[in-house]
């Protein structure tokens, strides 16, 4: 995988049918899906339950592009060599999931995984200028985390614009992710994002038997944040 900074869409399979998981991942990616984001929440770091790594491992085989893990779980490090098994290629942890990030993000990497930092809307860039240089991927998130369907945080352009500052040349993604549609995406676009969750946006309207309106809700969103890093 070489490093591009393309505007990339991930659907977030939080949105999809829950007992249909393969369909929906394969029917996301032939609407043109860049990434797959699985997200983990385990009702302690947020107010809601998921899935775990045996599930994770189960999606693996449907994914043909990138398996991107959002964990929204405390604590990590037990659960790391687990996602790895699992077949993830990016780990994403919250920096606010314990004291030890740096130690997280070391054996993420250690265990053969992209890694990921993901800050909430409450948390500021400063927290991850020390980790820059061992993360793949930040991503910040635009609703508090735990649901799909919140409202967009507009605070958090800013934020990207900044973190996108301090990043300068390294090889490491700006991800968004709450609340993101074809009017909100151009904000983050332009700020300096490249990956760019969506749940309900992309899912409404379909459903594994009808796709088609997933890749129009993907091409909507894609060609809204194009065009705005083109007049940027
Ligand atoms: C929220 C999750 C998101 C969520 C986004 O905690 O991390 O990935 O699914 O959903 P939408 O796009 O509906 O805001
Ligand atoms: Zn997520």
């Amino acid at each position: 995988m070489t490093f591009d900074r393309s505007i990339k869409i991930a659907p977030s399979i939080l949105s999809a049918d829950f007992a249909n998981f393969g369909a929906e991942i394969r029917a996301i990616e032939s609407e043109g899906a860049d990434w797959v984001h699985v997200d983990v929440m385990d009702g302690h770091f947020v107010p809601n339950l998921t899935f775990g790594p045996p599930a994770v491992k189960a999606f693996r085989p449907h994914v043909t592009t990138v398996m991107d893990v959002h964990l929204m779980i405390a604590p990590v490090d037990p659960f790391i060599e687990a996602y790895a098994e699992a077949g993830a290629d990016f780990l994403t942890a919250h920096i606010e999931a314990g004291p030890h990030i740096h130690r997280t993000l070391q054996a993420i990497r250690g265990a053969g995984m992209k890694a990921g930092v993901a800050l909430n809307p409450g948390t500021g860039i400063a927290d991850v200028a020390y980790l820059l240089d061992m993360v793949d991927l930040i991503l910040v998130m635009t609703v508090n985390p735990g649901f799909g369907g919140q409202k967009f945080i507009h605070s958090q352009i800013e934020k990207v614009r900044a973190l996108r500052a301090m990043i300068g040349d390294r090889p490491v993604h700006i991800e968004i992710d709450g609340g993101i549609t074809p009017e909100t995406a151009p904000l983050m676009a332009a700020a300096g994002a490249d990956v760019l969750v969506a749940g309900s946006a992309v899912f409404k309207g379909g459903s594994v038997d009808n796709p088609a309106p997933y890749g129009q809700n993907i091409r909507a969103i894609r060609a809204a944040a194009e065009g705005a890093r083109e007049t940027a």
